[in-house]
């Protein structure tokens, strides 16, 4: 979770918005409307312009019709929003050129230059770019002047998204070039899972609720299992995703991220390194999964609510014969203390029955149970952390069936944040840029965890290729391959 208590920024100081790849999908869908909403909010300096770098050619008020598409007025409703659009829309403009030439950003540096401010601005370079690029943007940026590490100069900052390279060496590589330009404290490594309300909410729910800490461990937890499943094929994505696959995509970050805020210790205190000390210590007792305890598989034609969908190799660009899986599932250990014995289930699946991200911490069953007879067949208690769509928290307990007899059923203790809380629910990246903006580290990957995470599937994922493991099949649409049922069964559990 984020360590500001209080959302806010310097307003005094003017800033700069430099989102490098400007016409693409996560410019446009997530990044333009996360600064309007913080605009909405009053989250931004008073003085502050947007600049938009991309290679098309396009008019400012092109650029500016592009933007406005994709912004909502979640936070303000009505006339008010479109004026505040328009003003908005006035703070952005747009440059195009190279992403490797210095020429281009020069360019850009004279079109901050022309907006006067108070004093010198700050500046973030969200790079919303193929890491391919990173490291060539970087230096044109710093060949045209525009970084800068003084406080006195204003600050820069850059953004980068996974993935950090492809194993533990490449990305290794990744971080030591691109300190050449940008220092580990400039840099801000976005998980946007980090960002989203549910997942902030997990160091709150173990830290600030008594009622947990005693039973977080390994005499009262059975297993953990994480659930990351999409209904959706590629999205146009083929080509990126052949390349990485479902563990590098989602699996080594989003739900590594997941397993570290549920496994971690408690830190010293509220603060970003001690927070990421114990995650990384806690990625780092995670030993390196075994080739048998993973399952690998890819999605064959199917459908999902009578919409039929083309298996993974029908999908346009994925390469023939292509054996990069859609889904995967494995078991993690964890060598410490805490967890020592207690499996960490894993999946992730594109192509599945429905899209829903899920933490569940099943509990073990109660001994000497004079209840045993009434509650044969009933599950153990589970606590299940909803993190999308529907976000809350059940607790799965034991209960008496009102009535004569005794009859006991599973019932659940039920929060679900739609009707427990007012207010829009924050986008995940509204909550991350403003951390960028505040200077607050806490919810972005640092240098070693980025490490550990890849120590964890390195190992893995080159057996996978040395060997050419050939992925299972699984029908668009389902609930996944079998072997993964029999895997989880192997550790006692169900998905
Ligand atoms: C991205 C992955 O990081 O997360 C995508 O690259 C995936 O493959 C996406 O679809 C899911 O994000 P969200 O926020 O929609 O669950």
């Amino acid at each position: 979770m984020k360590t500001t208590s209080t959302p806010g920024v310097d307003r005094s100081h003017p800033l700069a918005v430099v989102v490098v790849g400007a016409s693409g999908d996560l410019a446009l869908k997530k990044i333009f409307p996360a600064l309007f909403a913080l605009y909405c909010q009053d989250l931004l300096p008073t003085q502050f312009h947007i600049v938009g770098f991309a290679r098309s050619e396009m008019t400012n008020d092109a650029f500016r019709a592009r933007v406005e598409e994709k912004l909502t007025c979640r936070y303000v409703p009505g006339q008010q929003c479109d004026e505040l659009m328009k003003n908005f829309l006035s703070r952005c403009t747009y440059v195009s050129g190279n992403y490797d030439s210095s020429d281009s950003y020069r360019q850009l540096h004279k079109e901050l230059e022309h907006i006067k401010t108070d004093a010198p601005e700050n500046r973030v370079f969200y790079m919303a770019i193929p890491p391919f690029l990173f490291l060539d943007v970087a230096h044109a940026l710093h060949d045209a002047e525009l970084v800068s590490d003084e406080k006195e100069q204003g600050w820069s900052r850059v953004v980068i998204e996974k993935p950090f390279g492809s194993d533990r060496a490449t990305s290794d590589e990744l971080t030591e070039s691109m300190r050449q330009v940008f220092s580990e404290n400039q840099t801000y490594r976005i998980d946007h899972y980090l960002g989203k309300e549910v997942i902030q909410n997990l160091l709150v729910l173990r830290f600030a609720n008594l009622i947990f800490d005693p039973i977080w461990n390994r005499n009262h937890i059975k297993n953990v299992r994480i659930s990351w499943t999409e209904n959706l094929s590629l999205q146009g994505r083929a080509g990126y995703f052949d390349e990485y696959g479902i563990i590098r995509d989602v699996m080594q970050n989003h739900l590594l991220q997941m397993v570290a805020l549920v496994a971690m210790e408690q830190p010293v205190a509220l603060n970003s390194t001690y927070v990421r000390d114990e995650k990384v210590k806690a990625l780092r007792a995670v030993k390196p999964i075994p080739l048998g305890d993973v399952v690998v598989a890819q999605y064959g034609p199917g459908a999902v609510n009578g919409k039929q969908h083309f298996g993974y190799l029908q999908e346009k660009g994925t390469p023939e014969g292509s054996i990069t899986p859609t889904y995967a599932a494995a078991a993690l250990k964890i060598n410490n203390r805490r967890w020592d014995g207690v499996p960490f289930l894993i999946r992730a699946g594109k192509g599945m029955s429905d899209s829903k991200t899920e933490i569940r911490i099943r509990f073990q069953s109660m001994p000497g149970n004079i209840f045993a007879q009434a509650a044969k067949g009933l599950p153990e208690n589970e606590l299940v952390i909803q993190v999308q769509p529907d976000a809350g928290l059940t607790m799965r307990i034991v209960n008496r069936v009102p009535g004569l007899g005794i009859r006991l059923d599973e019932t659940k203790l039920d929060l679900r944040y739609s009707s427990a809380f007012e207010g829009a629910i924050p986008d995940a990246y509204e909550s991350l840029i403003l951390d960028v903006i505040q200077g607050d580290k806490s919810l972005f990957i640092r240098a070693d965890e980025l490490e550990a995470a890849w120590d964890i599937f390195t190992p893995v994922l080159h057996e996978l290729e040395a060997k050419n493991v050939e992925p299972e099949s699984y029908e668009f649409g389902s609930g996944g391959p079998e072997a993964a049922d029999a895997l989880a069964a192997r550790f006692g559990a169900k998905w």
